[in-house]
């Protein structure tokens, strides 16, 4: 690693000492920033996460425009979904849609463990022209989806209400439900390392669903996999790993069994708390409810550093969103947010 390089969040990932506390933004690279819609506007969501021309570009935006603390890969969880078999379109202002859905063991037979190098080509080359061109100024983290939100999307065919398609699957599916997690984790573990080796200082992996799963679910259905793929990303690498859910509180003393150095906690739970109750194991990053921004530049200001003063000065803490940040929130607030963390 080059010394110039600004560390903090890896050194905050491993509860090294730090001189302040390090921040980014889950989606930072996104529809609120005007840079992001006026490439958007002439490229479609796929194609610019497939190019790594443009992936870098809008990458570079929040650290160019905002100065974030590090950069993370344009991309989506559902890229390495796209490379098992299934055929995915983003509709405009409906999210993702996934079209072959995931009905029955058949059609978990007929999904592919693709080779990232092969099928994906594009998201090494992303992280690799990205490093190039931030010259080891920052570092850059790699992601992606946790098996059991993979497997929602896949059974679910996009994003749900009450995730009814899935638990039904999960519970009936002796079978296949098992085969397809395996599938996925294989899928994931090949994602992570692929970027990893591509030069990602850290990743982080995205179980943003699993919160809907009552804490026995959790334990039976996703957590497994989420150790699953840990393990064997730290048997391969020391690189930090974060694992984020949205509606972690139920679950959040179990969590550092999987193995994650970073929790990424999610605004419902008091950021104090979570520090007294598993703080000792893992670091931290969070927690700001992204509608906060809606605020005035006050009121952004307070909220900011209320979540700031829960953890206090200590290494072990990421500043983040406690998910990512909404389209129509006013730049000019997380400009605000981002300079009020630094001054901390
Ligand atoms: O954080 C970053 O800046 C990196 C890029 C990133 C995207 N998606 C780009 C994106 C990351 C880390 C993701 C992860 C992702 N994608 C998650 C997990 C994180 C989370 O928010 O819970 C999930 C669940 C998805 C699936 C997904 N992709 C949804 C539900 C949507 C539609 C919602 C929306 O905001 O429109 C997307 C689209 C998407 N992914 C966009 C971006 C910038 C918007 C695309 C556009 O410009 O139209």
């Amino acid at each position: 690693m080059n010394t110039n390089m600004n560390d903090l969040i890896v050194r905050a990932a491993r509860k090294q000492p730090v001189e302040r506390i390090p921040v980014w933004i889950m989606r930072q690279a996104g529809r609120y920033m005007p840079e992001y819609r006026a490439i958007r506007a002439n490229h479609d969501f796929l194609t610019m996460c497939r190019t790594p021309e443009i992936a870098v570009e809008v990458s570079m935006q929040p650290i160019d425009h905002i100065g974030m603390d590090a950069g993370i890969i344009f991309s989506d969880i559902l890229i390495p979904v796209e490379a098992m078999g299934i055929k995915v379109t983003f509709e405009k202002d409906h999210g993702p849609k996934l079209h072959n859905t995931v009905r029955n063991l058949e059609d978990v037979k007929n999904l592919v463990v693709p080779e990232p190098s092969e099928v994906m080509p594009f998201v090494g080359e992303s992280i690799k022209l990205f490093r190039e061109k931030l010259n080891d100024r920052l570092p850059v983290l790699g992601f992606s989806g946790a098996p059991w939100t993979l497997a929602a999307y896949m059974i679910e065919g996009g994003g749900s209400k009450n995730y009814n398609k899935i638990k039904a699957f999960m519970f009936n599916e002796k079978q296949a439900f098992p085969l397809l997690m395996e599938k996925i984790t294989e899928t994931v573990v090949k994602h992570l390392m692929a970027q990893i080796e591509a030069g990602a200082s850290m990743v982080q992996i995205f179980d943003t669903w699993a919160g809907c799963l009552s804490p026995q679910d959790y334990l039976t259905y996703a957590f497994p996999y989420e150790q699953a793929v840990i393990r064997r990303i730290k048997e391969l690498t020391d690189t930090p790993v974060t694992l984020y859910i949205n509606g972690c509180g139920n679950f959040l003393e179990k969590m550092p069994d999987t193995g994650a150095d970073v929790l990424s906690i999610d605004w419902m739970v008091d950021l104090a708390l979570a520090k007294k109750l598993v703080g000792g194991r893992v670091a931290l990053q969070g927690n700001l409810d992204p509608c906060c921004l809606y605020g005035s530049p006050e009121f952004v200001k307070a909220r900011v550093l209320e979540v700031l003063n829960k953890f206090g000065k200590e290494t072990g803490y990421i500043f983040n969103l406690g998910h990512g940040i909404l389209p129509d929130i006013p730049v000019e607030n997380v400009k605000l947010l981002v300079e009020t963390v630094k001054n901390y």
